[in-house]
Formats: C-alpha cells, sequence, structure tokens
C-alpha cells in the first residue's frame, strides 16, 4: 500500500512534537491502533450528566429548579473560562506544550471578541430565566424549598468568582463602607464585600446558616483567588492597553455591557422571579433562613458598578433604572456603525 507524502509529512511533525517532550513515537502510535472510535455519550458523558439531579421531594417541578442551576452554573463556567483567557493575555503555550498559536499580548480584538462572548452567555441567561420566574408551578415551589433549606443560590461561588476577576475589588465593596475603604489592601476590601451583608436575617441584621456555610467553604479560597486575579482582572487589563486602543468604542461598549449583564439585568430578572414567587399576598415571604432578600436584591439599591469610569454620573446615581434599555440599544447601533464604516 502506497502512503502518501502529505501522510508522512504529518508522520514526520509527530515525531518531531514527541520527540520534544522526550518520548517515542511508536507509543503513541500503539495507542491510535488499538484506541476505539470516540462516541458521541462518551466524549459528552450524556450518563453522568443526566445522573446528576436528585430532588430532595417528589414534586415534579423540583427537577425544573435543579436542572436550570446547573445549565447557570454551567454558563458561569463559561464565563470564567472567557475571562480567564483575557486576564492571562490568551495564554499561548498549551499545559502540555502545545502552541496554540495565540498571542503574548493582549489583542485589543481578542478582549472585545472574548468579552463579547461573555455578554452572549449572560443574556442567554437573563434571557432564559422565565423558565425560573413562569416555568414552575408556585404551588410545588413553596413547598419543595421548605425541604432545601438552608440551601440557596446565594451560595454559587461562580459568580463571586466572575466578579473578582472582572473589577478592582474596591467596587464591590459595602456600599456602606466604600468610600471608607476605597483605598484599602484588597484583602480588606473582600472581607468587607457587599454579599457579607446579604443573606442577614431581615429583623437582627446577624448572618444567617446559609452565609456563614458560604464563608466557611470559600472565604479563604476567595482571598487565594484575589491574589491571582486582583493584580490582572479585566479592568486591569483595559488600563495597560495603549492610550488608543483604551478609546476602542466597541471595547467601550462591550465593558458597558459586561457591568450592566452582571450587576442590573441578571439580577434584575433574578429579583422579579424572587418577587413572583416569594412576594406573596401579603409580601412578606420569608427568604432562606429569614433573609433580607427584598432589601438586598434589588439591583438600584446595591449600586454595583465595575466600571464607574465609563458612566456618567446621572446613570451611576440611576443605577438599575430604565436607562438600561437605552445602552442597549446605543450598543446595537455602535455595531452597526462600525460595519458599515468596515
Ligand atoms: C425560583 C427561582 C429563584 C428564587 C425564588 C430565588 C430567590 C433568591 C433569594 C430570596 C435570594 C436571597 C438569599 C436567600 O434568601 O436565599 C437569592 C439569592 C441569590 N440567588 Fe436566587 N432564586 C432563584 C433562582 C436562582 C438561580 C437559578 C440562580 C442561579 C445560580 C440563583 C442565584 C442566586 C444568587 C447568585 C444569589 C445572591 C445574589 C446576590 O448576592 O446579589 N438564584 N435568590
Amino acid at each position: 500500500m502506497e502512503i502518501k507524502e502529505s501522510t508522512l509529512d504529518r508522520v514526520k511533525r509527530l515525531k518531531e512534537k514527541y520527540a520534544l517532550i522526550g518520548q517515542d513515537i511508536d507509543s503513541y502510535l500503539d495507542g491510535l491502533i488499538y484506541a476505539n472510535p470516540l462516541t458521541y455519550w462518551d466524549y459528552i458523558e450524556v450518563d453522568s450528566l443526566l445522573s446528576l439531579q436528585k430532588p430532595k421531594t417528589d414534586f415534579p417541578d423540583e427537577k425544573i429548579f435543579i436542572v436550570y442551576h446547573q445549565i447557570t452554573e454551567l454558563y458561569f463556567s463559561l464565563i470564567s473560562h472567557e475571562l480567564e483567557q483575557i486576564c492571562k493575555n490568551g495564554k499561548n503555550i498549551s499545559d502540555a506544550g502545545q502552541d496554540l498559536g495565540w498571542k503574548d499580548n493582549l489583542d485589543v480584538n481578542f478582549f472585545i471578541e472574548r468579552l463579547k462572548r461573555v455578554n452572549k452567555y449572560f443574556e442567554a441567561l437573563t434571557r432564559s430565566f422565565d423558565i425560573m420566574r413562569f416555568g414552575m408551578e408556585k404551588e410545588q415551589f413553596t413547598k419543595f424549598r421548605m425541604s432545601l433549606l438552608s440551601a440557596s443560590g446565594f451560595q454559587t461561588a461562580s459568580y463571586r468568582y466572575i466578579e473578582i476577576a472582572s473589577t478592582d475589588l474596591k467596587n464591590l465593596v459595602h456600599e456602606s463602607k466604600r468610600e471608607e475603604l476605597w483605598n484599602a489592601d484588597y484583602h480588606e476590601q473582600l472581607d468587607n464585600i457587599y454579599w457579607r451583608r446579604g443573606a442577614v436575617v431581615a429583623d437582627t441584621g446577624e448572618k444567617t446558616l446559609t452565609l456563614r456555610d458560604f464563608e466557611n467553604k470559600y472565604l479563604a479560597d476567595f482571598h487565594r483567588f484575589a491574589d491571582e486575579y486582583q493584580p490582572i482582572n479585566i479592568w486591569k487589563k483595559y488600563q495597560e492597553l495603549s492610550a488608543e486602543d483604551q478609546k476602542n468604542p466597541l471595547l467601550i461598549q462591550r465593558l458597558r455591557e459586561l457591568d450592566i449583564n452582571v450587576n442590573v439585568n441578571w439580577p434584575l430578572v433574578h429579583y422579579r422571579t424572587a418577587v413572583h414567587y416569594m412576594g406573596g399576598a401579603a409580601g412578606d415571604e420569608k427568604g432562606t433562613g429569614g433573609t433580607n432578600w427584598k432589601k438586598y436584591l434589588p439591583p438600584r439599591f446595591q449600586r454595583r458598578i465595575f466600571y464607574p469610569e465609563l458612566w456618567s454620573e446621572t446613570e451611576i446615581e440611576e443605577w438599575g433604572k430604565s436607562w438600561v434599555e437605552e445602552v442597549l440599544a446605543e450598543s446595537l447601533k455602535t455595531e452597526e456603525k462600525l460595519k458599515d464604516e468596515l
């Protein structure tokens, strides 16, 4: 049987690849001879994935609640995956030593494109939140939620990692301490992060079990993550760009969208869902362990803003109000205009 020149060339390249890491190509070719073709179900781990839903009650709608949280976690992990690539300049050598052809320095177009992906994931989450808001029977929800205490979506660490990678921690300090700690060390800022006053008992201000458990499990990890990501967070990456790149209208637009997606749109649709299920006729349904959720969840009360430098004073003042729609419309216009110019 004749072997094509192009095949021999590939074998040569493989030989070089394995020689570089001190490996013998023949053993790897043996591996190829014995390996079975890949199947969809093995690659996607379908059986494992579909075995991960374990309702605590017999209410059928609890499955929707679990699956939708899991979908959200997967999107959050994609978001972190993109943020990591921006923060680490599109790491150009893989752990196995392969050159993946990415650039050494952060290229502004790479920055814009990856932020676009992040924003798409957030938009998908915000749009699909109706699956939670209107997709379960209220009667079932109010019952099965009582079997899930003291767990709460509040305890998703993924959301907190996204925040720490996106901005300087000073912007996430609880509003009452933000000014005082503006120039403090970022560990002190992290110790005063807004959500540590989130899941507290509405009447007494004491930490709920939900919050205590969350802190015990993750607070030390968040500090370690801050050490790694605060010096290279998204805002720092923006500031490292040339003065000209920093003026790129599309990049500014993407950063503003990210700010709105994480700090207004998703929190708003989530808050509305909480109101739908827990607002009740008397409007007094308790949060997990009696949390202050009505005071804590609305974005306009927290005014968390990743990139205050990119907003006007009025926009900051009216954070979480209707101007958000205008910014998104403006975003579409900028994109269309730039496409026309090309
Ligand atoms: C019917 C659906 C949902 C309701 C009624 C709801 C309700 C609440 C409430 C009342 C809180 C305040 C803390 C507490 O009392 O537990 C909270 C916090 C939170 N929930 Fe949900 N939630 C729902 C779905 C989700 C989903 C699908 C996620 C996705 C992971 C999620 C993530 C969060 C996060 C991240 C917080 C903390 C928000 C912050 O710190 O600003 N929730 N939720």
